[in-house]
């Protein structure tokens, strides 16, 4: 059900957004059907719509106003670390001497890019403890993608026919979605009572044929894998690596490294923890980063620095997996990363880490009554909290949230690899760093008021929201409508 109007019904036979200046522009250049090899034009009508240019730019700019982003309100979104990026680091990013660069321009002119790019893969290295960096992946999934070639590429030059990887069933999609696209088999390691790995099936799957271990610390579960030494010794006693899906590093910078807990591989999602917006698909950035005995078998080209410390792009990698994105990357992405860490610095780096843990613990303790935390311990970055004493269903009670201006957070079966029915209910809020006290409060006041709406008035939970261009599709539609028409976003 949607109140937004679509571009097709702005459509006015013979309105175009644009138009010829240059009289001597060659017309025939505009036939693309005749560039086409032949049979391959779809000739005809194509049925876009025909639009002016104003039209086009205030359909879209209402659009970009109809939509929930962190620069409108809170975006709890467990998982995905939606927090406010400083604009600074977009003008940044957008200097025309990086916006207008082109990889094949002159390489001396080239020379401030590589040398930013060295600068940010000595950062991210020093940041995560580990000893090089490629920039290249376009993604955290990418980034997984790139550091399971690594591995199974040491495996090959050792002769060692390993083809498992393991998984704890807490871990996000994209972690066995890329294990299985390198060609590694997945075997799944259960979730304790208090959300760790089990570590007794976790022995019993290890063995000669495992690859690696792919974990998250902390964990989709908002918690520390407080055996995590434990765990690494295992794997590689073993022989196998262990692989450190970064996606949550906001909870750990400046405070413990991936490296110095016997990681051997790892990516980092740019695009929640250093700085660029995301959602929508992309583009994001996924550097991939390894030890050292695993330094040959990154992407090319590998930016390095010469003797006199200058960077270049080293083509010249023979062990290399190969190219996985053209160039350096998603260059602006990491630009924005670079920005951020250089302007936080080590402390501040560490602040907003301390910071992002506390907001979540706070949240956590001010809403125990009313949602109770899966877990006890302290949660990190993000806390997992039960829905199932609400009066409505969970996945109703969030989207009322809207209404109140905060996007809802993430309800986990929706994301994850296997969640039982335990956690049907179960909502992860990552309040992140960047929400004052003030807006945290605001957040646990609405909670509470769209509880007790619940109870008094649960139709208004069940058709939520009310304030938004694009509605839920309900059973009953007259009732909705009727709830639409008196609707100013609270019970009347
Ligand atoms: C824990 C975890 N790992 C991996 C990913 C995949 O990252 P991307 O969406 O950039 O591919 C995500 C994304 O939400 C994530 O939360």
């Amino acid at each position: 059900m949607t109140k937004t109007q679509s571009i097709y019904s702005l459509h006015r036979a013979g309105v175009s957004g644009t138009g010829i200046v240059d009289p001597d522009f060659p017309i025939d250049a505009l036939n693309t059907a005749a560039w086409m090899p032949e049979g391959e034009a779809r000739l005809g009508d194509l049925g876009l719509p025909e639009v002016s240019e104003i039209d086009v730019i205030r359909h879209f700019t209402r659009q970009s106003h109809e939509s929930h982003g962190v620069d409108t309100g809170s975006y709890p979104l467990g998982s995905c670390t939606m927090k406010y990026n400083p604009k600074r680091n977009d003008r940044m990013a957008q200097l025309d001497g990086f916006r207008y660069a082109h990889p094949l321009q002159p390489p001396a002119t080239l020379q401030g890019l590589w040398d930013t790019f060295a600068d940010l893969q000595d950062a991210l290295a020093e940041i995560t403890g580990m000893d090089a960096f490629t920039l290249q992946p376009a993604a955290g999934a990418h980034g997984e993608f790139t550091g399971l070639l690594t591995i199974q590429r040491y495996f090959a030059d050792r002769g060692e026919d390993r083809r498992t990887i393991l998984i704890p069933d807490s871990a996000h999609g994209t972690n066995p979605a890329s294990a299985a696209m390198v060609g590694f088999q997945c075997r799944l390691i259960p979730t304790t009572s208090r959300g760790l790995l089990d570590m007794e099936t976790f022995r019993s799957l290890l063995g000669p044929d495992t690859a690696g271990l792919m974990l998250t610390n902390p964990s989709t579960l908002g918690l520390f894998e407080e055996q995590i030494e434990e765990i690494a010794a295992a794997v590689h006693d073993a022989g196998a690596l262990l692989y450190y899906d970064g996606a949550n590093l906001n909870a750990l910078m400046g405070i413990v490294r991936p490296g110095d807990m016997g990681f051997d591989v790892i990516h980092v999602n740019t695009h929640k923890t250093l700085s660029t917006p995301h959602g929508g698909g992309g583009p994001g950035s996924g550097p991939c980063g390894v030890k050292s005995f695993l330094a040959p078998y990154l992407p090319a080209p590998h930016i390095r620095r010469d003797a006199a410390g200058k960077a270049f792009p080293d083509w010249d990698a023979p062990h290399s997996v190969g190219k996985v994105k053209s160039f350096y990357g998603h260059v602006e992405v990491l630009l924005r990363a670079w920005a951020y860490i250089r302007t936080l610095g080590g402390s501040g780096l560490r602040y907003a880490t301390e910071t992002a843990v506390l907001n979540a613990n706070y949240l956590k303790a001010r809403l125990a009554d009313l949602l109770p935390p899966l877990f006890e311990q302290h949660c990190m970055h993000e806390c997992l909290l039960s829905g199932g004493s609400l009066s409505v269903d969970a996945a109703d009670f969030v989207k009322r949230l809207i209404d109140f201006g905060i996007h809802p957070p993430t309800l986990v079966g929706a994301g994850c690899v296997h969640f039982g029915p335990d956690y049907r209910t179960a909502m992860l809020i990552e309040p992140t760093e960047t929400e004052s006290k003030a807006a945290l409060d605001l957040m646990i006041d609405s909670f509470r008021k769209v509880a007790n709406e619940a109870a008094v008035a649960p139709f208004m939970i069940e058709t939520a929201p009310h304030t938004t261009p694009v509605a839920k599709i309900v059973k009953d539609e007259s009732a909705w409508l009727s709830v639409l028409e008196t609707s100013d976003g609270s019970v009347s």
